[in-house]
């Protein structure tokens, strides 16, 4: 090994040193336990019908698309999947990406390759904050998006074009819901788009009526806002148990992605099974209706649960269950008791949420059962009260 390698790699291990001595280190571990913690929330990632369309595509397609799609890796089906997402948007078109992560960053970096100025909600996931970084000659604040009194919509003066604002419909850590009446308004009156990250919401929330009804694509559409919205962002990973993502939005606007975005087009296509996979997961949501609201209720039965026992816990109104545990260390206490029992929750700590603002992020998964959701209740119950007391 060359002395450079060797200083930079001797220079890599001190810091993962002092990341396990600040208990920040994080591990790779295999999957144990009662699943409280993954966003298959539907159970569709172990569809049995799903998966079977899945490998009949693989059978059909290969196993990959073997080039970007502005080469030779555009299949027809990945043309017929995203015409069936645009439509269960109720959009004009929608694009395919390999990931959430990639979709914002494609939207967000090209949107503003050439400047802009963006208003940034403070609790967006990262890669919202890194597809707005990537827009290098564009301006911005971070500020809570629904009050409309936050100093990040007083975009100045003559801000510079395109003026974008950007929200996750329900937020990845605490399952708040911004209101997204009030920050459609608020972006109005400043003369700016509003983009939409609805990764925790496809699937769940959907249209109430009309063509897009049976398949969920989240609550831009369940609030009827879809023309106040100039593109959301969905996955295909979480709620619809498969992986992918895509942007719904008008035909210029793909367009002009499919022209300039650099994750779309300096990337293979995403395997071809993946389109079918989506295509099945919306075929099986659409015999699932309700689903939403059903786990939903079970998650606010959990709530209730808690609360009974003592225990502050958030998220109404989502699947999501943040249950806060301040500091870190009680945080990976209380999570690291609970996983030894069999129950697989996991901790939320900084830099994923503030310094002070640890807590175990419980997602409410259809396929469990009152019974487990119960014992799970009774013991997170047990721990939390223990740790906090410092008695056990
Ligand atoms: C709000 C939000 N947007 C986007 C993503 C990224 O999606 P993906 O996992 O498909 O890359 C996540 C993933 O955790 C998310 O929570």
């Amino acid at each position: 090994m060359s002395e450079p390698a060797r200083r930079l790699l001797a220079q890599l291990a001190r810091g993962l040193a002092a990341e396990e001595a600040r208990g920040r280190r994080r591990h790779l571990t295999p999957r144990a336990g009662l699943d409280l913690s993954s966003n298959d929330v539907l159970g569709l990632a172990e569809d049995p019908w799903v998966a079977a369309r899945v490998a009949e595509a693989v059978q059909r397609h290969g196993t990959g698309a073997g080039a970007a799609r502005l080469l030779r890796g555009n299949l027809a089906l990945f043309e017929q999947a995203e015409a069936r997402l645009a439509a269960a948007c109720g959009r004009e078109a929608a694009l395919l990406f390999p990931s959430g992560y990639m979709a914002s960053q494609a939207l967000l970096a090209t949107l503003l390759r050439v400047g802009g100025s963006w208003a940034s909600d403070r609790d967006n996931h990262a890669c919202i904050v890194d597809g707005l970084r990537l827009g290098r000659h564009a301006e911005g604040r971070v500020g809570r998006l629904d009050d409309p009194t936050d100093p990040c919509w007083a975009f100045p003066e003559g801000a510079p074009f395109p003026r974008l604002a950007v929200v996750e419909s329900v937020v990845s850590t605490s399952g708040r819901m911004p209101d997204l009446a009030s920050i459609a308004a608020c972006a109005e009156e400043a003369g700016a788009v509003l983009l939409v990250d609805e990764a925790h919401a496809t699937g769940l929330w959907g249209a109430a009526s009309g063509p897009a009804q049976a398949t969920p694509s989240g609550r831009v559409a369940a609030l009827g806002l879809t023309s106040r919205v100039l593109a959301t962002m969905h996955t295909g990973g979480k709620a619809l148990g498969v992986a992918g993502a895509w942007v719904a939005g008008e035909r210029v606007l793909i367009e002009h992605l499919v022209q300039h975005a650099r994750p779309f087009i300096f990337t293979t296509a995403p395997m071809p099974a993946l389109a079918a996979g989506l295509l099945a997961a919306l075929e099986r949501l659409a015999t699932l209706p309700g689903a939403g609201e059903e786990v939903r209720a079970k998650a606010g039965r959990l709530r209730t649960r808690l609360r009974e026992a003592g225990v502050d816990c958030g998220g109404d109104g989502t699947h999501l269950v943040p249950v806060p545990m301040g500091s870190e260390a009680r945080a990976l206490e209380v999570a690291g008791r609970l996983q030894a029992e069999g129950f697989d929750v996991r901790a939320l700590r900084p830099p994923t949420v503030p310094v002070g603002g640890s807590c175990l992020r419980v997602v409410v998964r259809r396929v469990l059962a009152d019974e487990d959701l119960e014992r799970f209740a009774t013991r997170l119950a047990h721990h939390a009260h223990a740790t906090a007391a410092g008695t056990a």
